[in-house]
């Protein structure tokens, strides 16, 4: 089931070839002018230039070939040779009624489905995550679900840090803060099965171990020791590492499902260890280390390259495996277990020299094919002051807190707005808390993830303009709408288009494809976004314009009950895409 851009660019590539022309040029796209036409034709410009001709004249030979299609109303010239296209309304109405019909909605599946990782989230243990990990979280996130509903079969990984030198700090600390842990230093154990230290302790550890390690020489060296030593499986760090692991896992599982993110894989650095030694040999073997002041590295810049671009250290003069090291030996954990066609790394933008050394020094390595690894980078989330966001202490900000922000805020704005008075408790909290991850994700995923966006939660929990209130309160009003026919005993049915505003519904439950496709392709869930925000406002616009229940004929009621419950159902799709989820009432 193809959509109207699609099957028209068939249609007037036809006629282009029946008009001795290329057929590729009858390409249409949606039209520049809505209030002229619903889509338009470019090609008799190209083809003009291509042929010396006039393109006026190329435009009228096509458009004669084009005469009689049954699905079309009108076929105009217009400026200097686009064509433009205008439907008929009963095309559009079969259309619509295809759309209401499909449980995806109007959107396809590609052709060949892949294997892929979506490497995301990236949070580490006892450090706090700070916005880079939330960005992460919630585009990476988006793209799991969209290259799933598009039919590949998607595994999101949350790569947790948990094997760099973080934790040769908190070795160190725990083991001077609690003397009595001496068996945790020595021996075989066993080991205490409770975890000596809670998440709170880490969260006070670690920022005060790694202050000391950058002023403290022999600090830092206790803590360097005691990373490599973990590393190389002393046991009694071992067994504390796996409390550390285990205790910040914990708290962050319960932080991530309630911003909605669920990760399939929590696979950590630390699994990619087992891997390490044999793959040092191999890169030893195709000779691709080099020794450098004790360390070995693998050089990747090419001749090409703009700028210098540094080696990727792979063991570090201590021997210990490093932040490119447990990446590069995941690919190839990767290439062993799940074996995908490509890797996705949702990974701030700042960290792209990273990626750059680890893919290269891959393809190196034979690990994965040129093009079977990318970097997704994204722009920060900034403080008024244009910095990354920090809390109001100072401090990076805890997902946690964040939460907690948002949904006292949506609780206000909603009690502002007169919202959800006649709901208990329960599902009035339950309501804030759906307002309050709509409100953080739309924001974060509306504009192009390149973009580095200013945080303010004020505007992001309007219930007006192009946020995730707007779009939740829009859903809301629908679902409410549908309860309300539901009691009036009136069902949707045949759907038939005969107002503009109609029409104009009809093509923008059309576009949806084209949207997912274009999203799919650059890796851009912003283009849901704008998607879903049109959507709102097409029906906004139909509301206001076509009566619904209070219409004369009931198969005028049943056609636009048809379009009412066909916009929810791919307004909550779009929305379910970019990680939202609709509350049943407000
Ligand atoms: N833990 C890393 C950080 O906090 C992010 C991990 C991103 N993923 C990866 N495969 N390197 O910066």
């Amino acid at each position: 089931m193809q959509d109207l851009r699609r099957r028209l660019s068939d249609t007037v590539g036809e006629a282009f070839a029946r008009a001795g022309l290329a057929a590729e040029l009858g390409r249409v796209t949606s039209s520049d002018r809505p209030d002229l036409a619903d889509f338009q034709c470019n090609g008799a410009l190209a083809a003009a230039k291509a042929e010396k001709a006039n393109p006026r004249a190329l435009a009228e030979r096509v458009v004669a070939e084009l005469a009689g299609s049954p699905d079309l109303a009108r076929v105009e010239i217009a400026g200097p040779g686009f064509i433009n296209l205008t439907l008929t309304d009963a095309a559009l109405a079969a259309r619509a009624a295809e759309i209401a019909a499909d449980p995806r909605f109007g959107a396809e599946r590609v052709a060949v489905p892949r294997r892929v990782i979506v490497d995301y989230g990236g949070p580490n243990v006892a450090k706090p995550m700070h916005v880079g990990h939330l960005r992460a979280s919630i585009i990476g996130e988006s793209i799991k679900r969209l290259f799933r509903f598009r039919g590949d079969e998607v595994y999101g990984d949350a790569h947790f840090g948990d094997w760099g030198f973080q934790m040769g700090l908190l070795i160190v600390a725990v083991a001077e803060e609690q003397p009595e842990l001496a068996f945790f230093q020595a021996g075989e154990g066993p080991f205490p099965a409770e975890s000596p230290v809670s998440l709170a302790d880490l969260e006070r550890l670690y920022p005060a171990a790694a202050a000391r390690a950058k002023s403290e020489p022999e600090f830092r060296d206790l803590a360097r020791r005691a990373t490599a030593e973990l590393q190389a499986g002393r046991a009694g760090y071992r067994a504390l590492w796996r409390h550390f692991v285990e205790v910040s896992r914990s708290a962050l599982i319960r932080e991530f499902t309630a911003l909605d993110v669920n990760f399939d894989l929590w696979k950590g650095e630390s699994d990619a260890d087992p891997l390490i030694a044999e793959m040092v040999q191999t890169l030893e073997d195709k000779g691709l280390l080099v020794l450098d002041q004790g360390a070995r590295i693998i050089r990747v810049a090419r001749d090409d390259d703009k700028r210098d671009l540094p080696p990727l250290l792979v063991v570090s003069s201590e021997g210990s495996a490093m932040y490119g090291t447990t990446d590069l030996a995941t690919i190839l954990d990767r290439r062993r277990t799940l074996d995908p066609q490509l890797m996705l790394y949702v990974v701030d933008q700042r960290q792209a020299d990273h990626f750059v050394q680890v893919f290269r020094a891959a393809y190196l390595a034979g690990f994965a094919s040129e093009g079977e690894l990318e970097h997704i980078g994204f722009g920060t989330m900034n403080g008024v002051d244009g910095k990354p966001f920090k809390t109001r202490e100072g401090g990076v900000l805890k997902l946690h807190d964040l939460i907690s922000m948002a949904t006292e805020k949506a609780r206000e704005r909603l009690t502002e707005a007169g919202l959800g008075a006649e709901l208990t408790a329960e599902a009035f909290e339950a309501t804030a808390h759906k307002v309050a991850v709509a409100a953080l994700k739309f924001a974060d995923l509306g504009a192009y993830r390149g973009t580095s966006y200013i945080f303010d939660l004020d505007r992001f929990m309007s219930f007006e303009g192009k946020t995730g209130p707007y779009l939740l309160y829009q859903a809301v009003r629908i679902k409410s709408l549908l309860r309300k026919a539901a009691e009036a005993g009136a069902a949707a049915g045949a759907i038939r288009v005969t107002e503009p505003a109609e029409r104009e519904l009809a093509l923008t439950l059309d576009a949806f494809e084209g949207a997912l496709a274009e999203a799919y392709a650059k890796r851009a869930p912003n283009l849901i976004a704008e998607h879903a925000y049109r959507l709102a406002q097409a029906f906004a616009k139909f509301y206001a314009a076509c009566p619904i229940l209070s219409a004369t004929e009931p198969e005028r009621v049943a056609s636009r009950l048809g379009f009412v419950q066909t916009t929810l159902g791919q307004l909550e799709c779009a929305l379910g895409l970019l990680g939202i989820a609709t509350p049943e009432r407000m």
